[in-house]
């Protein structure tokens, strides 16, 4: 399909449904940061108390790197991956120490944090400052396997190269921090894992899996 229909459709989905999340009104990168690795692995219901006992507790950068590590852990306590909170105060000292506490302006520079990788660093660079980047998570996978009907294996290295450039090509000119949270958002609460709401879908006329019956059979991911 078009690429300035799909971005269209996603973005006014997203203006529609979108769920009212602290972290959407804000374009510190900091709290983007300490939202996502708190978001790894973790539900949106249950990280919220987090995200909010953290902003509150250490609202700058400067003050994560300044605490206790005991004390983070402690506030951590329940969300389980303890390396996420280690490696979140060990990146906050290393912006305090060694960036004389100005947060990374860059996906480049975002890789540079300890717990950061592709999607996390896109994912703050997006919707921090805007960069033209594609924020590729488990969600978006789904999504463009389904409406493409894309059956290459999203675990392996093919995959991982086939999908990256499809969702770059998709990006639209403006509004990529929104695009993004929107796809997102859509792989989340309509092209659901096991549920999709194909019925009331604005992307059903285009869909290859719906046309197929196949959206029970994408994404193929193929476990090692
Ligand atoms: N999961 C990971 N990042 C998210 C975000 N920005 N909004 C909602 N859920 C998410």
């Amino acid at each position: 399909m078009d690429k300035h229909l799909f971005a269209n459709s996603i973005l006014n989905w997203y203006a529609k449904n979108k769920r009212d999340l602290p972290w959407r009104h804000t374009k510190d990168p900091y709290k983007i940061w300490l939202s996502e690795i708190i978001l790894q692995q973790t539900r949106v219901k249950q990280g919220l108390p987090y995200y909010q006992k953290f902003v509150e507790t250490y609202p700058l950068v400067q003050d994560l790197a300044s605490a206790d590590e005991q004390n983070v852990l402690r506030l951590w306590q329940g969300l389980g991956y303890y390396s996420r909170a280690r490696n979140l105060h060990t990146a906050a000292k290393f912006v305090h120490h060694e960036r004389g506490g100005v947060f990374p302006e860059s996906y480049q520079e975002l890789l540079k944090m300890k717990g950061v990788g592709d999607y996390t660093a896109s994912a703050i660079a997006s919707f921090a400052y805007n960069e033209k980047v594609a924020v590729v998570d488990g969600n978006v996978f789904r999504v463009l396997a389904r409406v493409f009907g894309i059956d290459t294996d999203i675990a392996s290295h093919k995959g991982a190269k086939e999908f990256g450039a499809l969702a770059k090509s998709l990006l639209p000119d403006e509004h990529t921090d929104a695009y993004n949270q929107g796809i997102m958002e859509f792989g989340a609460l309509q092209c659901t894992p096991q549920k999709p709401d194909c019925m009331y879908c604005p992307l059903q006329t285009h869909c290859v899996a719906y046309a197929q019956g196949k959206q029970k059979e994408l994404p193929v991911k193929i476990k090692k």
